[in-house]
């Protein structure tokens, strides 16, 4: 049986960046977490790393990123800095997204990268089942070598891969057109 409100949901999703309470209640966000465990996972690796960050604390991440920036000698533009601040305000929930590969280093690190990129698209196809909007960004910092630890993450065997923000759209959207799947499709055949 085709379960088409489902197939509805994954062709609506749009990402949206700036959003305002309310965000998931408790169950929802439970739900929205436990999509992340259902990601492809090449050797049953288990790499998701999530950490949640939610109301007053969310603005405090641009702190964090620019703190840690200054003391690497890479100083965050202020124009970004205040792009950050303006989207981070009203943000209910950020959901920071961290990578731990194969320990044993049986599957390759990239795959557990993957995976994880997987469980945001998850997460995001979830949270908009439920009526959220949400938006992954790298944009603050995230490749800063110090970033990680100073959110959290262990320094030596977690990657941060960015921030997930969810909530609840403040201006209206418009449905987004997407690219005809055709124009980037071709057929490989034997021969
Ligand atoms: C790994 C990753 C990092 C991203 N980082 C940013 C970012 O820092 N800033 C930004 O404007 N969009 C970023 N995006 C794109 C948005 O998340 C979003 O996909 C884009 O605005 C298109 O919206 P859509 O998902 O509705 O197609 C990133 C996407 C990915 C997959």
């Amino acid at each position: 049986m085709t379960d088409t409100s489902f197939l509805d949901t994954l062709l609506s999703r749009q990402s949206v960046k700036f959003v305002q309470a309310p965000g998931p209640d408790d169950a929802q966000l439970d739900c929205i977490l436990q999509a992340a465990m259902c990601a492809p996972d090449h050797g049953a690796v288990h790499p998701w790393r999530l950490a949640l960050v939610r109301g007053a604390n969310v603005p405090a991440l641009v702190d964090v990123a620019v703190r840690v920036a200054e003391a690497e000698g890479k100083p965050l533009l202020e124009r970004k800095v205040e792009n950050a601040r303006r989207w981070l305000a009203r943000v209910p929930l950020v959901i920071l997204l961290g990578c731990r590969p194969d320990p044993q280093g049986r599957i390759r690190v990239e795959e557990s990268r993957l995976s994880v990129a997987a469980a945001v698209m998850n997460m995001l196809n979830a949270a908009h089942a439920l009526g959220y909007h949400g938006f992954w960004s790298t944009g603050l910092g995230t490749y800063l070598d110090g970033l990680g630890a100073a959110l959290g993450f262990d320094a030596l065997d977690e990657h941060f891969m960015g921030y997930l923000s969810i909530g609840t759209p403040i201006d209206a959207i418009e449905p987004k057109q997407r690219p005809d799947y055709r124009t980037l499709l071709r057929e490989w055949s034997a021969g």
